[in-house]
């Protein structure tokens, strides 16, 4: 199989990094060579010292951007995950990547709020963290995402199901013998969106 890139774009707490996970699982069971490049760990890596001004963000997306690429380009699926809040820079690394495949994890900020896992969205709110994504500093959401999964509205195992079922039918994943767990209607509305962005 080719190597491509998964990329998890979404605000902090809506669940990328449990899917992007879920999928590395998925991904090493069907033999395929996974590595995942999550926001929180690269900041202390290859993002070290990069803030959170547009500058810093712009910066560690390129970064994640440019080693998804050179994986990709070798056999490795790469599956990102990192806020990514800016369309321009999400752009450009879709034009360098070969088989890049966006995922928004759409999630409400008064849902976020509510959960909290990390206890940030409180102190952004009490205003000790300055310009925290959602609450006083940008993400322009995706328009055309290869995958659009909403961990609102749907559990972990449809979000999940989607995502693998979407690369089944781009063909950039083999199947496996229970390639059978999303719903018709789901399965329509999958080849519907691949249909709209050129795909199939
Ligand atoms: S990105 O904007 O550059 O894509 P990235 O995904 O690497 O962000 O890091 C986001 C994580 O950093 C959040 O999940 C949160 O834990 C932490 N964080 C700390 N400060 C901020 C902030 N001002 N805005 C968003 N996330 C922050």
């Amino acid at each position: 199989m080719k190597g491509f890139t998964l990329w998890f774009t979404g605000l902090s707490g809506s669940g990328k990094t449990t899917l992007a996970r879920e999928v590395e699982e998925a991904l090493l069971e069907r033999g395929m060579k996974v590595e995942v490049l999550d926001g929180d760990v690269v900041r202390t890596n290859l993002s070290k010292g990069l803030g959170f001004s547009k500058e810093d963000r712009d910066e560690n997306i390129k970064r994640i951007g440019f080693v998804s690429h050179l994986l990709s380009r070798n056999g490795v699926v790469a599956i990102a995950s990192a806020i990514s809040p800016y369309e321009e820079i999400r752009r450009r690394n879709r034009d360098m990547i070969e088989r890049y495949v966006e995922v928004y994890v759409r999630c409400s900020l008064d849902e976020l709020k509510r959960r909290d896992v990390k206890g940030l969205y409180a102190k952004a709110l009490a205003g000790e963290i300055k310009g925290f994504t959602g609450v006083d500093d940008p993400y322009e959401e995706p328009k055309n995402p290869e995958i659009l999964v909403d961990s609102e509205k749907e559990t972990e195992e449809e979000s999940f199901q989607k995502i693998i079922r979407t690369l089944e039918l781009m063909g950039y994943i083999p199947g496996a013998d229970n390639s059978d767990e999303v719903s018709p209607e789901e399965e329509e509305k999958i080849k519907q969106r691949l249909h709209d962005l050129g795909y199939i």
